[in-house]
């Protein structure tokens, strides 16, 4: 049962724990956030799709990964008995849209979405327990071609949003190559690496390798007394060794994205892992070159089996997601957010509630001609008005007395130059 709150004690005004309240100046950084993705994703062809955040518990247990499903999701039972998921992740959804109309979807799919995520996160800088996530998915080829297009869209976004090649680095690995990587770690320390439960191991350790080296060092301990973060990771990586039988080339990525007018994406195998078991082939992930943010701002990667965990074929898949908190504090802390936008073009300022119709009559004549305008209705000093409209940053004023009303005539006071012009 839940408990009423007492009728004497005042209600919290602090909002659910790790969920965020958008005031207009936070609302008017996530419209900019919003609309900068929808240009991107929208100038390289892909539309717009959307789905409700409920969704059956079941479909993240089968491929989200062990952390998300049993530490992070909000699951509940419905009043029919249901086990119901607020959504953590986009992915589980699309791949069930998809597989749900495959025979009348046209191939390849360009996808784009904005959804409202949520994960039981311990809230920290970077992390929150409700978030937006711009989703970007292509469906439908196989090729190295579309993870060139992915990687390629994810740097513009960042472009987009005024940022060089300086400012951010494209990290990228992939699950064959990771595989590869372990066999040829095998071949020279030894095949017991290689079974199951040790790549697992293996794999999360590498994942927190840079965020918390020594619980690094302790966990490659555990899988084997002699093994060290040095001898892991201290060998130079033999590329031609892990290259052998793949069809995917390293070089060729890089070389392709290059061509894409992409200088800064580096193959850097060990750091990339990722936390979800439904990735089969390429993963990366965006980071900050400021050392200071240590997190990386957002990833992806291919995932071709998803879809038939509904039955069917297998269709191929690759596509990122891209939170508004890392980006919004990356935004911030490079300078790149721009003013907010003034509420309205025109302030009307109120003598007297007998000007009131007046006032708004000219604010209507006004808004039919595409402004956008605020009348002040408080019948305060014209000084403390004025004020008002400053503060908001409304730049032209307009003064309403009954002067103003009996004969017809308005001026505009553009509040920063001074200047006063008949309307
Ligand atoms: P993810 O790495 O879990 O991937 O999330 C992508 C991005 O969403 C993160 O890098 C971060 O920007 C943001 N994010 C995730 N969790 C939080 C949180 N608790 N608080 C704030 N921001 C967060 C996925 O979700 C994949 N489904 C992405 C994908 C799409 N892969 C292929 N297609």
């Amino acid at each position: 049962m839940s408990e009423k709150p007492e009728k004497t004690k005042k209600l919290s005004t602090e909002p659910y724990k790790g969920v965020r309240d958008f005031y207009p100046v936070d609302m008017a950084i996530q419209n900019y956030i919003f609309d900068t993705w929808k240009k991107t994703a929208e100038s390289f062809g892909y539309e717009e799709y959307g789905a409700s955040v409920l969704e059956p518990a079941n479909l993240y247990k089968a491929k989200s990964g062990d952390e998300i499903v049993n530490e992070q999701t909000y699951t509940f039972i419905d009043r029919g008995e249901r086990e119901v998921t607020l959504r953590p992740e986009m992915t589980p959804t699309l791949a069930r849209m998809v597989a749900a109309k495959k025979r009348e979807l046209v191939f390849p799919l360009r996808w784009y979405s904005i959804p409202n995520l949520f994960r039981y996160e311990q809230p920290q800088r970077g992390r929150v327990r409700e978030h937006w996530q711009l989703n970007v998915d292509l469906f439908g080829i196989d090729g190295i071609s579309a993870d060139v297009e992915i990687i390629s869209l994810a740097s513009q976004v960042m472009k987009d949003f005024g940022a060089t090649e300086s400012d951010f680095l494209i990290k990228i690995s992939s699950r064959e190559w990771l595989d590869k990587w372990l066999e040829w770690l095998a071949l020279e320390l030894g095949d017991d690496l290689k079974t199951q439960t040790n790549k697992e191991h293996l794999f999360k350790l590498l994942d927190i390798k840079d965020k918390d080296p020594e619980r690094f060092a302790a966990g490659l301990k555990k899988i084997r007394s002699d093994l060290t973060p040095n001898l892991v990771l201290g060998k130079e990586i033999d590329w031609d060794a892990i290259e052998k039988n793949l069809n995917v080339k390293t070089k060729s990525l890089t070389s392709k994205l290059k061509a894409a007018g992409i200088n800064n994406a580096i193959i850097d195998l060990t750091s990339v892992i990722r936390g979800f078991d439904y990735y089969t082939g390429i993963v990366f992930e965006i980071y900050d070159t400021d050392p200071k943010n240590r997190r990386a701002l957002f990833g992806g990667g291919r995932y071709d089996d998803l879809t038939s965990l509904f039955g069917g074929d297998r269709i191929p898949a690759v596509g990122f997601g891209m939170g508004d908190v890392t980006i919004r504090d990356f935004l911030e802390t490079r300078g790149l957010l721009p003013k907010t936008k003034a509420p309205a073009d025109y302030y009307i300022c109120v003598m007297g509630q007998e000007e009131a119709a007046f006032a708004e009559k000219i604010a209507k004549n006004l808004r039919d001609n595409g402004s956008r305008v605020a009348v002040d209705f408080t019948y305060k000093k014209i000084g403390d008005q004025i004020k008002s409209a400053d503060k908001r940053g409304i730049l032209n004023v307009i003064v309403i007395g009954p002067e103003e009303a009996k004969n017809g005539k308005v001026k505009v006071k553009n509040l920063k130059s001074g200047e006063e012009k008949a309307l």
